[in-house]
């Protein structure tokens, strides 16, 4: 569904690999990633922001943190905050919840 506030559901929490991250595509936004600490999810966008590299396909997660696979850089998944250059720029991340297992968050369309 897309929508400017509202909740959309994005994957089952059992769905997302440990210390890998889930890449999902929808409709009308960024390639989103969703990765997994414990029994809490966080979304965030997929695409570095130093780069055109998939921090799900080439990244690794350590907890919170996750390298992307290309230069080394680091994002906090929590609040998409810098922990490594060379990347400058935060990663976009989504108030993500989890209900019954379920794991949704509010997306918002991307900005032309
Ligand atoms: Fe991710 Fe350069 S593309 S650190």
């Amino acid at each position: 569904m897309i929508g400017a506030t509202s909740e959309t559901l994005i994957c089952a929490l059992a769905d997302i690999p440990d210390d890998e991250g889930l890449r999902v595509d929808l409709n009308g936004f960024p390639p989103l990633a969703v990765w997994r600490v414990g029994e809490q999810a966080y979304v965030t966008d997929d695409t570095c922001t130093h780069g055109q590299a998939s921090l799900t396909a080439d990244g690794m997660q350590n907890e919170f943190v996750i390298e992307c696979g290309l230069h080394q850089g680091e994002f906090d998944i929590r609040d998409g905050s810098v922990r490594s250059p060379p990347c400058s720029k935060p990663l976009r991340v989504y108030a993500t919840r989890v209900v019954d297992d379920q794991v949704y968050a509010v997306l918002q369309e991307e900005q032309g």
